[in-house]
């Protein structure tokens, strides 16, 4: 749990970062429609979320930054009984004020007329500027005196890179949930039902578990499908014989989880799902073992390609020398994606890349971050040995950057051939 002093500790972060003589300025999500009278659930934007912890639409975090002092502002939907009767309880100010450890708090309605006080006499305005929210724009053609626009979301964006011990407890928690959801998918029965059939039973064990949603949309590839990246039909019936590609985590209390497992639709591997397998594990655990803070994505990023172009070149996938292979990028046809990504509030977390002088920045302690090698190989490509060909394995963890090292926080599911096969039987 973050508790409301952690979540001030943010918002003091932040404000020290803030130029004297600015305002910042920072929406929540809005409500998206899906069709008539309906709408995709309600998502807070995860900047917001990370300093506020309020989950509520129609609200607004202000920080006014004088030169000696800083005023945090929180701008909510006010009760009212007909509104909240169709579509449920808000907080209101009289329990936020109770609850969050801003300065001041008052309803949306009053927004516009104190927004345009802040903004008298300031030199800079901070606010998600890429946005394109209305409300951003609105803003910004009120601040008619201010000479500098900054993007407050870059600053926000830097500080989760660092995940704080209850963030990686929640973090934790999702993965434990998709473990469970893994573990159930191994144990299913698949052979003659459909991909979705085997969705349904990973994403009934989050909601079992109290996560009420997927981190994103779960990927349930059998066969050829799992040579498309982002496949998300999961509408082919899984046939005896093939491998299915599962790509599904589940987000708990808005951290994501992001875990591939690939495993037999009949539980036992085949010999050259074997063979392809073993690369791409050999790979993932080389890769990881290398994770420590100073090391690289890039470093990261160089070992998969080096030991997956090996392995296609042992297995006769690519013929000839690895580093020129590697040099022409010949393994990118098998191999097209990145090493990982940076995960916390987002699975892809927005957290940047690069540093201000746009350098990489390397591995720091506290950081989390997926590792995912894979290798895809399409059922009509004729270049390949006829045995590999159809087979698409993705294998995908989620790794803590320690003191020394890293923790793997999905050690727990089943990932060697043998762990899968007996973790299949039913
Ligand atoms: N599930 C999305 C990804 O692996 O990046
Ligand atoms: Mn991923
Ligand atoms: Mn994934």
């Amino acid at each position: 749990m973050i508790t409301e002093n952690e979540y001030k500790k943010r918002r003091d972060t932040l404000a020290k970062k803030l130029y004297s003589g600015s305002v910042g300025v920072m929406f929540s999500a809005t409500c998206k429609s899906r069709s008539n009278d309906t709408e995709y659930p309600y998502r807070q934007n995860s900047d917001f979320y990370y300093l506020t912890g309020f989950k509520e639409d129609n609200a607004t975090l202000v920080f006014v930054k004088e030169k000696n002092s800083v005023k945090t502002v929180l701008f909510l939907q006010k009760k009212d009984e007909q509104l909240e009767l169709w579509s449920g309880k808000r907080l209101g100010v009289k329990e936020a004020k109770k609850r969050f450890l801003v300065d001041e708090i008052y309803t949306t309605d009053d927004f516009k007329k104190s927004i345009k006080e802040y903004l008298a006499n300031k030199k800079y305005l901070y606010s998600d500027l890429d946005s394109k929210d209305k409300r951003v724009k609105k803003v910004l053609k009120m601040a008619k005196s201010i000479k500098t626009f900054a993007n407050i979301v870059l600053h926000v964006q830097k500080m989760r890179l660092i995940k704080s011990a209850s963030e990686i407890d929640i973090i934790n928690k999702a993965v434990a949930i998709t473990t469970a959801a893994h573990h159930r998918a191994m144990h299913s029965k698949k052979i003659g039902k459909h991909e979705f059939e085997l969705q349904a039973e990973i994403e009934y064990e989050f909601k079992k578990n109290g996560a009420y949603s997927d981190a994103y949309t779960s990927i349930v590839a059998s066969g050829n499908s799992a040579n498309t990246l982002h496949y998300t039909d999961n509408n082919n019936i899984m046939i005896d014989g093939e491998l299915v590609l599962i790509d599904a985590g589940c987000e708990y209390e808005y951290y994501a989880s992001d875990i591939t497992r690939t495993i037999p639709a009949n539980g036992m591997f085949t010999q050259a799902q074997k063979e392809l397998y073993s690369v791409i594990l050999n790979t993932q655990l080389k890769v990881i073992e290398m994770i420590k803070p100073g090391v690289k994505r890039s470093d990261l990023q160089a070992k998969a390609e080096v030991l997956l172009t090996k392995g296609m070149v042992k297995l006769g996938i690519l013929k000839g020398d690895y580093k020129e292979l590697i040099k022409n990028k010949k393994h990118k046809k098998y191999y097209p994606h990145g090493i990982g990504h940076w995960m916390g509030l987002d699975v892809h977390d927005t957290a940047p890349y690069l540093d201000d002088k746009k350098k990489e920045i390397p591995l720091k302690k506290g950081m989390v971050l997926t590792i995912e090698p894979g290798l895809y190989i399409d059922k009509d490509d004729k270049n390949v040995p006829k045995e590999y060909r159809g087979i698409g394995i993705r294998i995908e963890d989620d790794i803590l950057v320690t003191q020394n090292g890293y923790k793997n926080l999905s050690y727990g599911i089943a990932k060697t051939v043998e762990e899968i096969e007996n973790k299949s039987k039913l």
